[in-house]
């Protein structure tokens, strides 16, 4: 009876188990689109999302993610104020409107002006009276008067014709009305109220970053973490602005969990992201719970100690095809998380079914990640640990031991936890942007080898061959001594 169980077992198979066969293709890598659903009504324009963990992702992360078109999960390790302040630092970076706008009244003196402009650093302040816009003054109408006439007032010398915009002229639009009428900045007006600016400088910064996320608004999308019963972090997150909400724990598959998320759902608008799952059967049950996305991955991670701790988990190529296979009947996105090394595993993810990767370590090591870089044998490092490790565990605002349903209660935390992750250091590895153009580049150079023109036609057309350890070992240099290092086949040997 028990033999059976070994018997029927099916086989799980991870990146290093296949590789993607080339077909005859006339698609040129550059060619490529890469931009794909990372949740049911959100698109992004590449298909990577950083961890939620904390040495990865905090407000610097995530905007460098947004700014190449991925995504950030702001991680849950921090109390709820603190993660709301990291959401709201991804909306205001991509915000081309600035919305607090500093104005002055019409009876205001120079001298009150020029010291506003000095104490907030601007050069421009819009006039406003009984709450409406009715001029503007600039540092340079001030100074040729403030010496001799201090208190003259804003009246007597502000600009009566303001040149204005509304909430949706685009961009190009207020580039070019800036221009034609010799304006540095642009007040936005809704319903006769100035209700935000938007200046020159940051229309030409935004145009640095035209594959960027963005939301509907223009700012930079976001997403952040919650524990799979936190609905005030939930709504908390919802209110400042999140684009997703992801609840976060290392098995999804509960039907308290499953019930729950059907709650925190009805109670935000943003999208909800439900993980980690690992099977055909919880995807159909998060499904059934109306989830607007599904993020699989039990145990691949680097810094993950699942499988040898609870002996549990599916090797990630197999779970990503199989929740893909449900999910897809459905249209709800799957982000493959964890275990990805190489620019190659995120195409073979892609290729069985995911929509997005989910990457941790590949992105613990850059500028933009939480922590110090540290020196060691001359060498640069940065700190990386698993949610479920000790220090995760203990640190922080306790997200580690939620995650893996654990309860502190008392002193000797540490003799009763559990950790299903360790901490380590993982070479530092200079800007994300450079990662994140490696891998894409080599995801690219994959569609080119698979004959895809998209993500969708990734999945569809691609094929696999099954290989053996020792096709795994001609895969990898080999028989010769490398002296320098690629950017896109990072090693993490430690020395
Ligand atoms: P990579 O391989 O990209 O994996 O470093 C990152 C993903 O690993 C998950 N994670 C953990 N899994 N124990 C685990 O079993 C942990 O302590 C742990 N911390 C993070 C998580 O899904 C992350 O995105």
């Amino acid at each position: 009876m028990f033999s059976k169980k070994l018997k029927t077992a099916p086989e799980g198979y991870t990146f290093d188990d296949f590789l993607l066969v080339p077909s005859r293709s006339s698609v040129e890598p550059k060619d490529v689109k890469t931009h794909t659903q990372v949740s049911r009504n959100f698109t992004i324009n590449i298909p990577i999302i950083s961890s939620a963990m904390d040495t990865v992702t905090e407000a610097e992360m995530a905007i460098a993610l947004a700014q190449e078109g991925g995504l950030g999960v702001i991680h849950r390790n921090m109390s709820i104020n603190e993660q709301i302040a990291e959401v709201k630092k991804v909306k205001r970076s991509g915000d081309l409107t600035i919305r607090d706008v500093i104005t002055t009244k019409p009876d205001a003196s120079l001298r009150e002006v020029h010291e506003m402009m000095d104490e907030e650093e601007i050069s421009g302040l819009p006039v406003v009276h009984n709450g409406k816009l009715i001029g503007i003054i600039s540092r340079r109408d001030i100074k040729p008067i403030i010496n001799s006439d201090p208190q003259k007032k804003v009246r007597e010398i502000m600009t009566e014709d303001v040149v204005t915009i509304s909430e949706s002229t685009t961009p190009e639009e207020a580039l070019d009305i800036a221009y034609e009428n010799k304006v540095e900045r642009l007040p936005v007006i809704k319903e006769n109220h100035i209700v935000g600016i938007v200046t020159i400088r940051d229309i030409l910064e935004l145009k640095k970053f035209p594959n960027a996320s963005r939301d509907k608004t223009g700012r930079f999308m976001v997403a952040a973490a919650t524990g799979p019963f936190d609905l005030e972090r939930a709504m908390a997150l919802d209110d400042a602005g999140a684009d997703i909400i992801a609840i976060d724990c290392a098995h999804a598959h509960k039907p308290n969990i499953v019930k729950f998320a059907k709650t925190i759902k009805e109670n935000i608008e943003a999208d909800l992201v439900v993980g980690n799952i690992a099977t055909r059967e919880a995807a159909e049950d998060l499904i059934a719970g109306d989830v607007d996305g599904i993020k699989v991955g039990i145990g691949p991670g680097s810094i993950c100690t699942t499988r040898i701790i609870a002996g549990v988990g599916v090797p990630q190529l197999t779970a990503i095809s199989d929740v893909a296979d449900v999910a897809k009947e459905h249209n709800v996105p799957v982000i493959g998380d964890g275990g990805l090394r190489f620019s190659g595993d995120v195409a073979k993810a892609i290729a069985v079914g995911a929509d997005t990767v989910m990457l941790g370590s590949l992105l613990a090591g850059t500028h933009e990640s939480p922590g110090e870089v540290v020196i060691m044998n001359g060498r640069k490092f940065k700190q990386y640990r698993g949610m479920g490790s000790l220090g995760a565990m203990t640190g922080g605002a306790g997200a580690g031991t939620d995650r893996y349903f654990q309860e502190v209660k008392g002193p000797m935390k540490h003799a009763k936890l559990v950790p299903e992750g360790v901490e380590g250091v993982v070479p530092y590895k200079g800007m994300a942007n450079e990662i994140l153009f490696q891998l894409i580049g080599g995801l690219k150079a994959s569609m080119g080898y698979c004959g895809a023109n998209n993500i969708e036609e990734m999945q569809e057309k691609s094929h696999f061959v099954r290989i053996t350890s020792s096709g795994m070992k001609e895969s990898h240099p080999h028989d010769l001594l490398i002296t320098n290092e690629s950017p896109n086949y990072p090693t993490t040997r430690l020395m």
